[in-house]
């Protein structure tokens, strides 16, 4: 079978699912990943003797609407390859956008850095790596996330130091901190009806959902603990929930953080926060 042959045959059946673009995508990335075709060998239509069964089964979960990134156990982040399993949210270009910014704004060395609730540990691994001599430390509630961030953590050559915590119950144990980062639970129950599938049937709830009668509990929580541990002129960034722009805005502002700032994601959303103790 011919490669181009493979290609055309993998588009045609996402198409339906995905859309002509998303499709093409898709396949490619599939090809790549389980046979190391690139578009150069699509080009010049290499002939492919054996196709695994594992890639039969891979297109089989895209067209149930499985991530891609979930299948191939992979996704990248600010250059960087990371691994993801199903209790993991798959790093979202958001994020990178609030780690760059994070990396923009703290140009100095040494700077004591925590990630409140890890996940795959992409922000505190990131910015372990970026920001030179930083001692980063990374939380989270869930166990088999922190399992998996630390073994990003050891494959991508990244020191951080991950511990289980539950920020909602627990005091945040390490002090004198420069920056505080998290991307909390941010998306009410109310809103999974705006939704992709994909997203609701696969990725972690936990990592997802906040309760529609509070859906501010998670910054006002991390706000307050966090002010115990910053150091004075230390900062707290989030990633947020671009309908309460203005509410967590003075939620930072009601517990005594200064020059709080909103910035805009690449598509004009409400995105980040940031602030000074
Ligand atoms: C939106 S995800 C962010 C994951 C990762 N930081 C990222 O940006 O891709 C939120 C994370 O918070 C964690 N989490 C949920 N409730 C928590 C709690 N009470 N204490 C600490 N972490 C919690 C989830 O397990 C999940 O990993």
């Amino acid at each position: 079978m011919r490669s181009r042959e493979i290609f055309t045959s993998f588009s045609e059946k996402l198409i339906p699912l995905y859309g002509k673009n998303e499709a093409e995508s898709l396949s490619l990335w599939l090809l790549e990943d389980f046979l190391g075709i690139r578009r150069k060998d699509l080009l010049e239509n290499i002939e492919v003797v054996f196709i695994p069964e594992e890639l039969e089964k891979a297109l089989e979960a895209l067209l149930e609407g499985k991530p891609i990134q979930y299948i191939t156990g992979k996704a990248p982040f600010y250059g960087r390859e990371f691994e993801v399993n199903p209790a993991v949210l798959i790093p979202r270009n958001e994020t990178e956008e609030l780690v760059h910014l994070i990396i923009k704004e703290n140009k100095k060395v040494s700077l004591r850095i925590l990630d409140i609730g890890t996940g795959s540990g992409c922000i505190p691994i990131t910015l372990q790596l970026e920001i030179l001599g930083s001692k980063v430390y990374g939380v989270d509630i869930s166990e088999t996330a922190l399992e998996l961030a630390q073994k990003n953590a050891d494959l991508l050559g990244a020191f951080v130091t991950f511990q289980k915590l539950d920020i909602l119950t627990e005091e945040i144990p390490f002090q004198d901190l420069d920056i505080v980062v998290s991307n909390p639970p941010y998306v009410r129950h109310s809103e999974k009806s705006l939704m992709h599938r994909n997203v609701l049937d696969h990725e972690p709830h936990l990592a997802l959902f906040v309760y529609d009668d509070d859906p501010l509990l998670f910054y006002r929580t991390i706000a307050g603990k966090a002010k115990k541990v910053l150091k004075p002129g230390g900062k707290l960034y989030f990633e947020i929930n671009e309908a309460f722009g203005e509410e967590t805005l003075k939620l930072m502002e009601d517990q005594g953080f200064t020059q709080v700032e909103l910035h805009k994601d690449l598509n004009g959303r409400n995105r980040i926060l940031v602030g000074r103790k």
